[in-house]
């Protein structure tokens, strides 16, 4: 394992002022998204759009990697230019998710578990000598009555590991991504204990299972009250509790640590972020750089603009740039969030 290198990339994941897009939607999820804006989704119309975010003029100045589902990593512009090439002469990370997705955990009523790892270090070895840097595996966790288990941790925390460990002997940087759901009725201070138990039993394993921790990165949801609870997100006390979860429960030494935007509007995963950096910075030294990873956060407002008309390209990168920018000042705990809620390029994920 080549730990300079892979530190080298972590560190590069994480550049203070970037972030990541992650445009890493299985066929199945881009499916429904492309559904909800009545575009047909097609190997076509998902190399439509992808191409369009990939190729945004000035992107670069915000993004430090890309992740990719395998077909996309394949993909190429109009002009035939391979995305992940395109992104490298950007200098921008090209990243792939490898994991297989989710399934029940028998035994463990409204639990899952996260397939992938037959064939991974085969699957690996190819992507890396493709050009990806990073990858991403993601385990979902619910909060419901009775759950998440132990069970239901320790599996998808020992698969998470084991995946950790097969990148890093592969040369790729691990994206370690625990997502503590947003669905559902929960306390934001059930949140906070679930996810403090999570990353608990993530690093345990991880470490464990020898995963290089300074050469991995950490993905993770906000300590939030659930999407149904009624409770509306506090910005000041999303920021002071997730922040406390990472103070008691992420090692000094990871390599840093991103977030996911989990279902929020795009409006709150940027105040969030944006609350969060701010009070970190104020809290005085801390080991780790942070920032964003989002998918739907970045993407929703760039989607439905597409949708309405596939012909207006410039158009639509201009909204897709001015999210780029609006996540990029929010990582820097400089964002305006008086310009937000007024703002037409920040939308509604559940509109979509
Ligand atoms: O795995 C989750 C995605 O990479 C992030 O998606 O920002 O829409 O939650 P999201």
């Amino acid at each position: 394992m080549d730990t300079v290198e892979l530190e080298k990339i972590a560190k590069k994941m994480v550049t203070p002022g970037k972030g990541l897009l992650a445009a890493d939607e299985s066929n199945a999820s881009c499916q429904k998204r492309f559904d909800a804006v009545h575009v047909p989704c097609t190997e076509k119309t998902r190399r439509e759009y992808r191409g369009l975010l990939v190729t945004t003029p000035g992107a670069e100045k915000f993004l430090s990697g890309v992740i990719f589902y395998d077909e996309t990593f394949w993909q190429a512009t109009n002009t035939g230019q391979v995305f992940r090439e395109y992104l490298k002469n950007h200098d921008v990370l090209p990243g792939i998710k490898v994991d297989a997705g989710l399934v029940d955990l028998p035994g463990f009523p409204g639990e899952k578990v996260t397939q992938g790892l037959d064939g991974l270090p085969e699957r690996l070895a190819t992507y890396r000598a493709a050009g990806a840097r990073f990858a991403k595996w993601r385990a979902a966790i619910a909060i419901g009555d009775g759950i998440p288990t132990d069970e239901c941790i320790g599996a998808n925390t020992l698969s998470l590991a084991r995946y950790a460990r097969l990148c890093q002997d592969a040369g790729i940087v691990p994206m370690v991504e625990p997502e503590v759901l947003f669905d559902g009725n929960h306390t934001i201070e059930q949140c906070e204990q679930v996810l403090g138990h999570v990353l608990d039993t993530l690093f345990q394993t991880m470490r464990a299972f020898r995963v290089h921790l300074p050469g991995a990165i950490l993905k993770t949801s906000m300590v939030l009250p659930g999407k149904d609870s009624g409770t509306p997100i506090d910005h000041d006390d999303v920021a002071e509790r997730t922040i406390r979860v990472f103070r008691e429960h992420v090692p000094e030494e990871l390599g840093g640590i991103v977030f996911l935007s989990g279902g929020q509007t795009s409006s709150d995963a940027f105040a969030d972020l944006n609350q969060i950096i701010q009070r970190i910075n104020e809290s005085g030294p801390h080991p780790w750089n942070i920032t964003f990873s989002y998918s739907r956060a970045l993407q929703d407002p760039v989607l439905k603009a597409w949708a309405a008309n596939r012909n207006a390209v410039h158009q639509t990168q201009d909204i897709f740039y001015r999210q780029l920018e609006l996540a990029a000042s929010a990582s820097k705990g400089e964002l305006d969030e008086s310009s937000l809620d007024s703002d037409g390029f920040v939308s509604h994920a559940q509109d979509l």
